[in-house]
């Protein structure tokens, strides 16, 4: 990047910052950062640079963006069973987009460091007694207790090493054969066998295992490429000390990378131009996501585009448009028009979860399949009529069978809701809705509908 003046790594604290823990004891902070700083890095700049061009790509149509996981990890979640699947349905979801819109899928999970979490207030009451909120396992436990809730600098070595172990476990998995299509019984559905997607996916399987065979009898040879596949990390760049920690220059390139991740994104509570989120951002190489919300001006996002991006540079800027259903027919034509007027390049997402979230009479915080399904729906049609692309999906999911959001096939009702419900902060899809979900954007998909 040419235009990094007077940036540094550091150079985020001499402007206003949000959404940061309040430590008490600055030495120990500083400690756990220094530690922090040493340990090697989770990606190299050329998985990074790669990304990238596959952004690219991704916003001339030539490929679709698959970003999906966890609102929030979790340290205890850290384990064998969550890992695989979680894997194994962002795989099979990839499986059914690529059959769908036979076009290249980019896989990025919302994993490996996705610990840290925005908050709409600093502190939560309980029956009269007020603690500090949940900021996510790389700050303080959500258990309502004083020492859990007290912000831990050590746990921003916990996070990282959890980190560390998720993305050696998913990168063994990927380079093992994991998604070989030679062992679609790698792929079978777990659960949700009597249910019309897993028939759909069953046939699905069938008639690729098919295709491969036949291609391999006229080849004469068998196809090894589908033998490793690639997975990208992702998480809300949001706790500006643990990103500055793993911030550094590479021999042999110019500029500075996050290491800690392929693609930090900048969330919609910390987007200000003139903030110490963006101040970090415009400084690294990496391709960075946006979340854009119904609150953001076509100005604002046009001069903050700019400002991230100022040599137009392809697949650095991902906008992950997330407004909800009743405001996105407002707000994304004015979006769009101002960003192709601008003549920015970017690649365009949908993100339906984080419009959709109301809480139940009983004070539950959920999500509707159906409004989150036509959101997609409504985002992909807004794209057709304006003659730009919808080059990718952005969601809250998980490969259990938990129950957090309501609707789908699988019928979850608000009753339902207390049977599963896992999530520390936003409800995900799970297994059933999540594959559901993937049928339903592949249709839209073989249909041509993003380009
Ligand atoms: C999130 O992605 O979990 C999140 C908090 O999103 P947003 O910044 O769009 O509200
Ligand atoms: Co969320």
């Amino acid at each position: 990047m040419s235009t990094t003046n007077n940036w540094t790594p550091g150079s985020w604290q001499q402007k206003v910052v949000l959404q940061q823990p309040n430590y008490l004891d600055g030495d120990q902070l500083q400690n756990a950062l220094q530690r922090l700083a040493k340990l090697p890095p989770l990606v190299t700049s050329w998985e990074i640079e790669s990304l990238k061009n596959q952004i690219g790509d991704a916003a001339e149509g030539k490929a679709f963006l698959l970003q999906a996981g966890d609102c929030s990890e979790s340290l205890d979640d850290c384990d064998n069973d969550s890992i695989v699947r979680n894997l194994k349905v962002l795989m099979q979801m990839s499986f059914v987009l690529i059959y769908g819109g036979m076009k290249k899928v980019v896989r990025v999970g919302r994993v490996a460091g996705q610990y840290a979490k925005p908050r709409s207030n600093d502190t939560e009451t309980r029956d009269g007694v007020t603690l500090e909120v949940y900021r996510g396992d790389l700050v303080n436990r959500s258990a309502f207790t004083e020492s859990d809730r007290k912000p831990d600098p050590e746990l921003l070595l916990r996070g990282y090493e959890r980190a560390a172990l998720t993305l050696n476990f998913i990168r063994a998995l990927c380079a093992g054969g994991f998604a070989d299509l030679h062992h679609p019984e790698n792929w079978s559905l777990d659960f949700a066998s009597d249910t019309v997607q897993a028939d759909k996916y069953s046939r699905m399987v069938d008639s690729i295992t098919d295709a491969l065979k036949f291609m391999e009898v006229v080849r004469g040879a068998e196809f090894r490429a589908s033998g490793s596949v690639d997975v990208f990390t992702s998480h809300e760049g949001l706790h500006l000390n643990y990103e500055q920690a793993q911030t550094r220059r590479v021999p042999r390139r110019e500029g500075w990378y996050n290491m800690s991740t392929h693609f930090p994104w900048i969330g919609y509570r910390t987007r200000d131009v003139n903030g110490a989120h963006v101040e970090y951002f415009r400084g690294i190489s990496n391709p960075i996501g946006i979340k854009v919300g119904p609150k953001f001006e076509p100005d604002e996002l046009v001069n903050l585009i700019q400002s991230l991006n100022p040599d137009d540079e392809r697949g650095r800027i991902t906008l992950i448009h997330r407004y909800g259903v009743d405001e996105v027919a407002n707000r994304l034509p004015v979006i769009l028009k101002a960003v192709t007027d601008a003549g920015l390049r970017v690649l365009h997402t949908c993100d339906p979860m984080h419009g959709n979230t109301f809480s139940t009479n009983s004070g539950i915080k959920t999500r509707s399949f159906d409004k989150i399904a036509e959101e997609v729906q409504q985002q992909f049609r807004i794209h057709r009529e304006h003659g730009t692309i919808l080059g990718g999906v952005h969601l809250e999911m998980t490969g259990d069978n938990v129950t957090e959001c309501i609707g789908g096939q699988s019928q979850i009702g608000e009753p339902d809701l207390v049977k599963a419900y896992k999530s520390a902060v936003d409800p995900r899809l799970n297994y059933d809705q999540a594959m559901e979900l993937a049928f339903l954007i592949a249709d839209q998909l073989k249909a041509g509908h993003n380009g």
